[in-house]
């Protein structure tokens, strides 16, 4: 089974999370294109989607599925979306595909998290995974000489611009011991506008493809 079959398997079996009659947030990624790809069949029983992603909006749309604008909408049943990292108590890294932001957002206005990915993506402490901060591009330098300063080293991901307008820098080298602590002080940092760390607002759920079959992690 290659690790595409596996992030396959985990984004099937978020199906069941699903309540009838509610506003599902969606993901960014591949493993969150699975799911896309899966909710496809089930559509009729959701009210629609929000999307953390200009990407998947487009993925969603193709499908027919509804895209809802998150202001427009009450109440976010479930968000479902995979991970770069997770540590066991479901504290994550995400913004590999540079939808942190978005992303966030999402998730804080849901109920219930449901993290997807294949079980290569469990770690005992994050940080191994060059964690990705979306920032103003007028404070890139600045916030890089701060990120050394918490003993990273950020690297400027060269050519991408987010949805936001904004750029990110990938910070190597950083072992995070007390996720929730380190979320908020780089969150603190002036020109910072997210970092990728999922602690505040963990996942709920952590289902994970393996090759023995789906593992649920509460
Ligand atoms: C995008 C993300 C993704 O969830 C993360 O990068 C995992 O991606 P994939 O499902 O392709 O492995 O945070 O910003």
């Amino acid at each position: 089974m290659t690790q595409d079959d596996l992030k396959k398997m985990a984004a099937e079996a978020a199906l069941d999370y699903i309540e009838s009659g509610t506003v599902i947030g969606i993901g960014t990624g591949s493993t969150a294109n699975h799911f896309i790809d899966a909710l496809a069949g089930i559509k009729h029983r959701i009210d629609g989607t929000v999307a953390s992603s200009d990407a998947s909006a487009e993925r969603l749309a193709g499908h027919g599925i509804p895209v809802l604008d998150l202001n427009s909408v009450n109440e976010i049943s479930l968000y479902v979306d995979g991970a770069d990292e997770s540590t066991r108590h479901l504290h994550l890294i995400k913004g590999g595909g540079g939808a942190l932001t978005r992303e966030k957002i999402v998730a804080a206005n849901s109920r219930r998290f449901v993290c997807i990915a294949d079980d290569s993506k469990l770690v005992d402490v994050l940080g191994a995974f060059p964690l990705p901060i979306e920032v103003i591009p007028m404070a890139r330098s600045y916030v890089a000489r701060e990120l050394v300063k918490h003993g990273g080293r950020p690297v400027y991901r060269d050519g991408f611009v987010t949805d936001n307008g904004n750029v990110i820098l990938d910070v190597h080298d950083l072992q995070i011991m007390d996720p929730v602590k380190m979320e908020e002080e780089l969150n603190n940092i002036t020109g910072v506008v997210t970092v990728g760390i999922f602690a505040k607002r963990p996942a709920d759920v952590l289902v994970l493809g393996s090759k023995n079959g789906v593992q649920i992690l509460t």
